[in-house]
This record gives C-alpha cells, structure tokens and sequence, in this order.
C-alpha cells in the first residue's frame, strides 16, 4: 500500500494523526489527512475545558468540526479524553471532595452519551500516575476525591457508550522496568480481577533524547496485552531527524505490530509545524508537507 492507513489495514491495525480543529481550512494538511489516515484524535477539542467550558453547560463546536470531518471522510475517532487532572475548566480547578466527584462523573457521562455511536475508543482516564520511582497514583484534585475515582469514571463511560471501547491513556509507561509502567499494569491488572470495565491501554509515546524508545517496548505491549486488553500507541512523536529519527519510529511501529493486541498507532500531529513541541522536527512531515525518511521508514514496515 501506497499511504500509511492503506498499510496499516493490510494487517487490521490503523494509523492515526491527531488533529486541531483550527487547521481545517488548510488545504495542504487537510490533504495529507484524507491521504494517510484513517483514525483521528481531537488534539486539544474533547478535552474538560472544550466541551465543559461553564459547569453543567456543554459545547462541542469544535470537536463536531473534527469528528464530523473524519466521519465524512469513513475515518473512525479516539475521544480524547474524559477525566484529566490538565486542561480542567477553571470552575472545575478550584473543585474538591463528593461536588468534584459528582461533577467529573457528569462531565464522562454528558460527553460519552452526546458522542455514542461515533467513538472507536474513548480514553477514559489520562495521565494519573506519577513519574519517578514509587509507582503510585498522581496527586490531583480527581485523586483526592478518593483512589477509585478511576474505576468510577470507567463505569460511567461504559454505562454512557457500552460500544465504545475504554481505554487508560499515560506517558512514560512504555520501559517495562519503569516503576510508573508497572503501577499502570497493576491497576490495569486488579481492573481486570474485579470486572471493572476497561479493554485498551494507551501509550502516548512522546519521545526524545532524554526519553528514547526502550529496547524493551514489545515487552511492555506484549505483558499489557496479556492481561486482556488491546494496546495502542496514541500520541507518537520522536525529536530528532533524518535515519536516527527514521530508525526509531520504525522500532515502535516494528514493536506494535509484533504484538496481536496492538491495533493501531497515531501520531501527535501531521507536520513537524503542526507539533505541541516548542521546538524540533518530530512527526512524520516536514514543514510543507514532504515526507521525511522517517515516513519511508513507517510505510516500508507496515
Ligand atoms: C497537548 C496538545 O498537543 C497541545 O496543543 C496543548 O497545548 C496541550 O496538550 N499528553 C496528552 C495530550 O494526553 O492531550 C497533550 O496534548 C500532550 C501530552
């Protein structure tokens, strides 16, 4: 196959960008998008403070703009994401205990019910676990309300959209050896034990020099896999250029095909422009929209 959701179907998996409402009307990435991908991801548009700007008061301009442009185009959609500790509304900042509680649980309910139907894999829960070494859970104004406020999301979701798969969705879980990854894995481990309704986990995969792809990724897949659940790579951005930058992306691809339960990758944006990164060349085209090597890399291992 000639592009990357074309080479990426040949083995049931998909390949996805995210995307940004605001870019719709450029001609040249709302081409390379139609082109190449075949699921999206809002980057910024499903999050608590699009859809819930003011409490109790919903908008989804933005993300309609997004999910109606992939639908239209026979794309499917990750929502992203329902319940965060980041990118709360400022009413939702300052909120804390059982009102807090009630309000995040309202919020997975308005929004998973308002999309059901249209959503492939919701990500649930992002981001709640700390970095560093203990392997525990991130503070936050969600975590103070009590440690299960993560299976409570889960439920609310499932009970919302039961077509939607549930995904928990974190960085730094992607070294094996990394106490962080294994705190993920316990949880995504006891959620299984006691039925509690989850059946992906995602890696966001946001890396650099500081943080490289590990040698032990499959690893990593592959024992999460295990546990029953699909694995995906969500939000895949590499800093650097050229064939170091192009071998890299090629061991992630390489690590999520070698794992039945990896179905799909999507990278954290279209042009090396289009990147939340301050600085950098870390996506798969370059500034006018060119492939780079790491793009030939993609494609010829799909
Ligand atoms: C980023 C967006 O790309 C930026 O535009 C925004 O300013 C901040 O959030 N982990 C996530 C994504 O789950 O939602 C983040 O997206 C990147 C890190």
């Amino acid at each position: 196959a000639s592009t990357l959701a074309g080479a990426a179907q040949q083995s049931g998996r998909y390949f996805g960008t995210a995307v940004a409402a605001s870019r719709l009307g450029d001609s040249t990435y709302v081409g390379i998008l139609n082109r190449e991908f075949d699921m999206v991801t809002a980057e910024n548009e499903m999050k608590m403070d699009a859809t819930e700007p003011s409490q109790g008061r919903f908008s989804y301009g933005n993300a309609d703009r997004i999910v109606n442009q992939a639908i239209g185009q026979g794309k499917r959609v990750r929502g992203h994401a329902l319940a965060w500790h980041s990118q709360q509304p400022s009413w939702m900042q300052n909120m804390s205990g059982s009102s807090l509680r009630s309000a995040m649980l309202n919020h997975v309910t308005q929004v998973a019910t308002y999309y059901r139907g249209k959503i492939y894999a919701w990500d649930v829960v992002n981001e709640a676990f700390a970095d560093g070494s203990g392997g525990g859970r991130r503070d936050s104004n969600l975590q103070r309300t009590g440690n299960d406020w993560i299976e409570a999301a889960f439920r609310a979701a499932r009970a919302a959209d039961p077509g939607a798969k549930l995904c928990y969705n974190d960085y730094n879980t992607d070294n094996w050896s990394h106490a962080k990854t294994q705190g993920v894995y316990r949880m995504v481990q006891d959620f299984k034990t006691r039925g509690v309704p989850i059946d992906c986990v995602g890696f966001q995969a946001h890396f650099n020099s500081g943080n490289p792809v590990p040698s032990n990724y499959h690893t990593t897949l592959q024992n999460f896999a295990n546990l029953g659940v699909d694995v995906q790579i969500t939000e895949l951005d590499i800093e650097g250029s050229g064939s170091s930058q192009a071998q890299q992306y090629q061991g992630v691809v390489q690590a999520c095909l070698s794992v039945t339960r990896c179905t799909g990758i999507t990278v954290w944006g279209i042009r090396d422009s289009d990147s939340w990164r301050a600085s950098g060349t870390p996506l798969l085209f370059d500034n006018s929209g060119n492939k780079k090597a790491a793009y030939n890399s993609v494609l010829s291992v799909l």
